[in-house]
Order: structure tokens, then C-alpha cells, then sequence
């Protein structure tokens, strides 16, 4: 693999105490590009614009795909990824179902391990640092012929991360818009998923909330997820989130969550919920929290929800859910205990 080193870093321009997200890159990226039915030209070159044809699909047709993953360092300056392997699966999916190759795993770790290595100073150590990466794919085929492309471009670019969200969240349960529908793209981290939810999230950004509640497309009946993240519901003593399915994101946090709070002896259902049950527990005071998780939100309380005309305030409880499972996952994230699962990966 060529690598070609910055020759003076912009480290020192960035203020880590105060990133909003997504918004400043490392140093380096990584790229490939498939051409002639091969992937080739793996490379780290210095963080810069990219010269592609204004004909690309991706511009026209929205062929792309993209996945998100952190690296934490611990307090004796190692590097950890949790559970890559699942961005890597997820990644392969999500591009069979937009009609692109699959990118090779050794040059995913080997583009990833080397890109990690050489911006390691941008990873910064202490809970709630971490260094958010973006791995993507995209058609660059210069040509507007509406069929799957045949040049792509995989990329990898970071950005060093604190929280996703500056204060409170509030969502609102959507029955107009949908996200996504059965038979489409909605389980595949497809870069129009996060298009389509622009529109509606920023008419519920005006009413007072952060997010969107997802609802199925059908009937609006049942909640699937929230913009960016998966959701979990405390009902009584039960926690409660909806199973995956073609519509909604198979998340790594969440899988790890539900994981997590069987071991801690919690009644876990994977099941559909109605927006009605929901409802009915916020009435009748059994809803205790709710919760959304994602690699970029962790583990992210939510405050209140609306429906309808409706407002509804959760009160903070002590003995938080949300917060003990956040916990748990950056411990081990920031590996401050051992790995009960093996999660972990050392760069
Ligand atoms: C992530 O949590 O990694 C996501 O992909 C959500 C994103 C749109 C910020």
C-alpha cells in the first residue's frame, strides 16, 4: 500500500475541547478505487478534496454506502476498535444491496490499521474522546445511464469526536413521512436514508425536537428507529426495542446492548411496539426512559417525546438504564476493564 505522509500536521490548529462532530478531519485518508471489475491504487495520501466526474452515479442516483466505527485510546495510549468485524459485515451488505462490489476485508483492516497508526495523535485518551471513522463507497463511473456502476471509489477519512449531541433530546413520533419501507434500502447504511430524513427532521427541529421516532411506512403504528440512532424502551421492569428487519439498522451498539443488559439479569424483549403501548405506559407513569444507541450517540438519554399534538416528559430517574449500560460499554471501549466478550481489537 503507497502511503504518502502529511509534511506539517494540523493537530495543533484543532481545539479537542470544544469539536462539533463531524465537522474536523485527521491528517490522512485512505482510498482505493475499482476499475476493470478489480480494486486497485490502495493508498494513504495527506486529507484533501478528490477530483471525480461530474457525471458520477453517486451524484445522480445516490449510489453509496458508508458505515461509522470508533477508535478509543486507553490510559496507556493503546488503540481499540470495538467490534469492526460488524462494520466490516455491514458494510458488505449494504453494498450488495446498492448493486456495488464488495471491498476485500484484508485491505479494509490493512487501509484502517495503517491510516490509525499514522493519525494516532489525533485520538485523544479520557471517556467521551474518541475518534470517530467513516469508511464509504461511492459510484464514480462518469455516466448518467441509470444502471449500477463499473468504477467506485472506497474511502476511509476521521474525525476526532466528542458528543453528537450538545444538550438535551427530544423526538417526535413522525405519521406523515417515512424513513424507510419493507423491500427497500431501510437496513443497509445507504447514504439517501440519511437524505431522506433532512426534510422532515429539520420541520420536527421547528417544533422543538432534535430527532425523528421513525414509524413503519404501512400504518405508522409500530416504532422502528430514530435518525441516527436505534431506540430502547424501560416499561415497567422490562426493556423493550424492536427487532431489525429490512427497514430498520441492524446496530452494532444496540446488538451490544441487548447483550449487555441479559447479563445484567434485565428482561429483554425484542419485539414489535406500537406507538399506542408507548403512549399508554407515558400515561399511565410505567414508561421509566427511553434511550437511543449508535456508534456516534453511545448510549444517548432521551429527555421527552412528542405525538400528535401531544408533549410528553420523561423524569430522570437515579438508577438509570441508559446510564449504567453507557458504563458498561465504555469500559470496555476505553478498555478500563477486561473484555467479558472479546469486543475489542487492539490497532
Ligand atoms: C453512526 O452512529 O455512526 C451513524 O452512522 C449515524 C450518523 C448518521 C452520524
Amino acid at each position: 500500500m503507497k502511503i504518502k505522509e502529511i509534511e506539517t500536521s494540523r493537530i495543533n490548529e484543532v481545539d479537542f475541547t470544544n469539536l462539533e462532530f463531524g465537522a474536523v478531519f485527521t491528517d490522512h485518508m485512505f482510498s482505493c478505487d475499482y476499475i476493470n471489475g478489480e480494486w486497485v491504487n490502495p493508498e494513504i495520501i495527506p486529507y484533501q478534496p478528490i477530483s471525480v466526474s461530474p457525471a458520477s452515479r453517486v451524484f445522480h442516483y445516490g449510489q453509496a454506502c458508508f458505515e461509522g466505527m470508533k477508535a478509543y485510546k486507553d490510559i496507556n495510549n493503546k488503540i481499540w476498535l470495538f467490534r469492526p468485524d460488524e462494520n466490516y459485515k455491514r458494510i458488505i451488505k449494504s453494498s450488495l444491496r446498492l448493486a456495488m462490489p464488495e471491498f476485500p476485508e484484508n485491505l479494509f483492516f490493512e487501509g484502517l490499521n495503517n491510516l490509525l497508526k499514522l493519525d494516532s495523535d489525533w485520538i485523544k485518551p479520557g471517556l467521551g474522546n474518541s475518534l470517530y471513522i467513516r469508511p464509504f463507497i461511492f459510484a464514480t463511473e462518469g455516466s448518467i445511464n441509470a444502471t449500477e456502476a463499473n468504477q467506485y471509489k472506497f474511502m476511509i477519512i476521521c474525525a476526532p469526536a466528542s458528543s453528537y449531541y450538545s444538550g438535551e433530546v427530544r423526538v417526535k413520533i413522525e405519521k406523515s413521512f417515512s424513513r424507510a419501507a419493507k423491500g427497500g434500502v431501510g437496513y443497509a447504511k445507504a447514504a439517501g436514508n440519511y437524505a431522506a430524513q433532512f426534510y422532515p427532521t429539520t420541520l420536527a427541529k421547528n417544533e422543538g425536537f432534535q430527532q425523528i421516532i421513525w414509524t413503519d411506512s404501512s400504518n405508522h403504528e409500530y416504532i422502528e428507529e430514530a435518525g441516527t440512532m436505534n431506540l430502547f424502551f424501560r416499561i415497567g421492569n422490562k426493556l423493550i426495542t424492536a427487532p431489525t428487519s429490512d427497514s430498520i439498522l441492524d446496530g452494532v451498539t444496540r446488538k451490544s446492548l441487548i447483550q449487555i443488559a441479559k447479563d445484567q439479569g434485565i428482561e429483554v424483549e425484542v419485539r414489535p411496539i406500537k406507538v399506542e403501548e408507548l403512549i399508554d405506559a407515558a400515561k399511565n407513569n410505567t414508561l421509566v426512559e427511553i434511550f437511543g444507541s449508535g456508534t456516534a450517540v453511545v448510549v444517548l438519554p432521551i429527555k421527552g417525546f412528542g405525538y400528535e399534538n401531544s408533549k410528553y416528559e420523561l423524569i430522570q430517574k437515579e438508577n438509570s438504564w441508559a446510564i449504567m449500560f453507557k458504563n458498561i460499554l465504555n469500559n470496555i471501549q476505553y478498555n478500563l476493564i477486561e473484555d467479558p466478550y472479546n469486543w475489542t481489537v487492539e490497532v
